[in-house]
């Protein structure tokens, strides 16, 4: 995949208000051309604010986690690809994925897959009735991906080098838990520096905290890609 360091920096805009979130875009400037939006902003007035970046120029990554009927995540996910955003998640059920995938059709969005929360483990998967561990499950789900025509992962770097195995190159992984060298962990456990998840296969790095709560998070933004380049280049 032919990405220029900065294009795999989506910094995460887990903020409480649009107002933040446009002053944070501001202090960024041309260093961030990709931004993920959650729950908490897409709540509080978030997609017209998407809408707003998208016309500025930027990509959006619409973190929606997406799950229900197929017809509904259907008509959902065709919304979301004419608000113009880059990449969309939803659950790795076959049925959600194959709905959202029919959704996006004819759109230039892209949907990603989540494979098992990380918040999951394999007593809780066995308290909702699954008889997996999580690198089982999540191996099974890759491959339902991929089967469905998914264009991408959300995935920890440390899964990357399996999950590539499963999915081939033309599937974007899209990780989060990166942390450069100096910035705190957070509440964050698997975590790995940015040149790191590179070279272990991720496309995307996710990164949240580590730049919005820099002193200067476009010159924290600036290193990343640094450190980004240093391990493509
Ligand atoms: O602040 P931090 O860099 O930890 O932010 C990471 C972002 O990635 C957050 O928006 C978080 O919700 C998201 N994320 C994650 N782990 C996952 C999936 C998404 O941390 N497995």
């Amino acid at each position: 995949m032919a990405l220029d360091a900065r294009e795999r920096l989506i910094v995460a805009l887990d903020l409480p208000s649009v107002d933040a979130a446009e002053k944070m875009v501001a202090r960024l400037g041309e260093s961030v051309l990709f931004y993920k939006i959650g729950y908490q902003l897409v709540f509080a007035g978030g997609l017209p604010f998407a809408a707003g970046l998208i016309a500025a120029g930027k990509q959006v990554f619409l973190d929606l986690k997406l799950h229900d009927i197929g017809n509904t995540v259907e008509q959902g996910v065709a919304s979301v690809a004419q608000l113009g955003a880059t990449f969309l998640t939803v659950h790795a059920y076959p049925q959600t994925m194959k709905a959202a995938v029919a959704g996006k059709r004819g759109s230039t969005l892209r949907i990603l897959a989540v494979t098992v929360l990380t918040s999951y483990d394999d007593a809780d998967l066995a308290a909702a009735g699954y008889e997996m561990n999580v690198p089982e499950l999540a191996a099974a789900r890759a491959a339902q991906a991929r089967d469905t025509g998914v264009d991408g992962l959300v995935c920890s770097a440390e899964e990357a080098t399996n999950l590539r195995k499963i999915v081939g190159p033309g599937m974007a992984l899209v990780t989060p838990g990166i942390r450069p060298m100096g910035s705190t962990t957070g509440d964050q456990k698997r975590i790995m520096g940015p040149a790191r998840a590179i070279r272990c296969g991720a496309d995307y790095l996710v990164v949240g905290r580590p730049v919005l709560e820099a002193a200067d998070p476009r010159k924290a933004a600036d290193a990343i890609v640094a450190e980004v380049e240093q391990a493509t280049g």
